[in-house]
């Protein structure tokens, strides 16, 4: 009898050994990455039962609306959002619950796109809403508001383009950083989101996946999104080939909201504005220059809005001063010139007109340059900080090939921004994938 207990016990503890190891072993963010990738070809296969491939993201759209899209591998009829807010003091309608029919987009014979606009929410603190598809609902997803006076704190990434396992490292440290069930308030993603806007796969393996796994704060926290040279195809085709971010095209009234965002042949327009608590942010499409985004920023740049703002943010893909990347390519092959306008152009704008803070990507690794905004002004010392983000995942840039003698702080791995702004103070703390600090700053009106 104690033979056999002892067998028992054995048996028993290598269960639980090899348990532990393949939790161990299912943790690791190659494994993961591997794993997803090919869960996505039986997806592919179609050897699964029709189900949810992306659960809703929601992205911030304009004023008081926001845009949420889902996805199925097969079509359904349909297919809803239901969406309400809290009560608002004063506003008897608030609590009403808003049932919207989802526009759909077949992408492939797999991938059934869904999409709706909530909104206006007005002043409501808490907005909610569950979509359903197949007669299944989402859980509910809760989105938090801030007014300007209140802390608001905003996830800063760029660059995760072809780097799912190194992002899902990142974004394990994100978790960390604001713990447990604690969500940011917004993420500002600055661009380069997946390697080829074409290639569904790297859509889901780069982009949603990672996110899921990370914590699903595209659930809960509205997605500015600053477009990257990888993310939308610039072809002026049907559609422009542009899958999960085409819903800035005509953000900037609120008219055309319930409206498809893009027509066959007409040109995504990413550039837009949009409030984080206290501070006012203006979007720019690096890849797109054009009259209307040039007048576009005058305008919103002199905007009562922005000039009124606590803090004033420009987030552009590409920075106006690169330093490291390619040295072949940008000495070689003329990339030296891509997109020179953003810096002989707008940032004379940025400049002149009180940005205090200019976002970008594109650049994979870390560097932060606070300094004088009017170079011709000797003794002001009104500054303007330029900071780069570029390293959510993607493969590093190590070599420099310029030096404009700006940067206060260069860091060569990958990262992430946690940006705090409140009613007199913004706060930026840059860490890496460890979670170490490796660079902060505050400005203080
Ligand atoms: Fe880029």
């Amino acid at each position: 009898m104690r033979y056999y207990f002892r067998r028992w016990l054995l048996l028993i503890a290598a269960q639980i050994l090899v348990m532990c190891t393949l939790y161990l072993i299912l943790q690791d963010s190659q494994v993961r990455t591997l794993l997803s990738m090919f869960l996505g070809w039986l997806d592919g296969q179609g050897l699964y039962m029709c189900k949810i491939r992306k659960l809703p993201m929601v992205y911030e759209h304009g004023h008081e609306h926001y845009y949420v899209v889902w996805e199925t591998s097969c079509p359904t009829n349909g297919a809803s959002l239901e969406w309400w807010t809290d009560d608002v003091p004063g506003d008897g309608s608030s609590a009403s619950h808003h049932f919207v029919k989802a526009q759909y987009k077949m992408i492939d014979k797999s991938h059934h796109r869904y999409s709706v606009v909530i909104g206006p929410v007005g002043l409501a603190t808490k907005v909610h809403y569950r979509s359903t598809s197949h007669s299944k609902s989402t859980a509910q997803y809760s989105i938090t508001r801030r007014n300007g006076a209140e802390l608001t704190r905003v996830l800063v990434i760029a660059d995760n383009q072809n780097g799912p396992a190194e992002f899902r490292k990142v974004l394990s440290s994100i978790r960390k950083h604001y713990g447990g069930n604690n969500f940011p308030d917004a993420i500002l993603h600055v661009g380069d989101g997946l390697q080829d806007s074409r290639k569904l796969s790297d859509w889901q393996n780069q982009l949603f996946s990672p996110l899921e796994d990370g914590g699903g704060y595209q659930h809960r926290s509205p997605t500015v999104f600053v477009p990257g040279n990888h993310d939308h195809d610039k072809a002026r085709t049907p559609n422009n080939g542009n899958l999960y971010t085409d819903m800035y095209h005509g953000i900037l009234t609120t008219d055309g909201l319930g409206e498809p965002v893009v027509m066959n042949g007409t040109y995504h327009r990413f550039f837009h504005t949009a409030s984080l608590g206290s501070a006012r942010v203006i979007v720019l499409d690096s890849e797109c220059p054009s009259a209307e985004q040039s007048e576009f920023l005058e305008r919103e740049l002199q905007s009562e809005a922005f000039q009124s703002a606590r803090f004033r943010i420009v987030a552009v893909h590409i920075p106006p001063y690169i330093e490291f990347w390619n040295p072949y390519t940008w000495n070689e092959r003329g990339e030296k010139h891509w997109r020179e306008h953003i810096r002989l152009e707008y940032d004379v704008l940025f400049r002149r007109h009180n940005v205090d803070l200019v976002i970008s990507g594109h650049q994979h690794n870390y560097q932060r340059g606070t300094v004088r905004r009017n170079l011709q002004s000797v003794g002001s010392s009104d500054p303007i900080t330029y900071a780069i983000v570029g390293g959510a995942g993607g493969e590093l840039d190590l070599e420099r090939v310029e030096n404009w003698n700006m940067y206060n702080v260069t860091y060569l791995d990958h990262h992430f921004v946690s940006l705090e702004v409140d009613d007199r103070q913004l706060r930026w703390l840059a860490k890496n994938k460890a979670g170490t600090i490796i660079d902060q700053f505050d400005i203080v009106r």
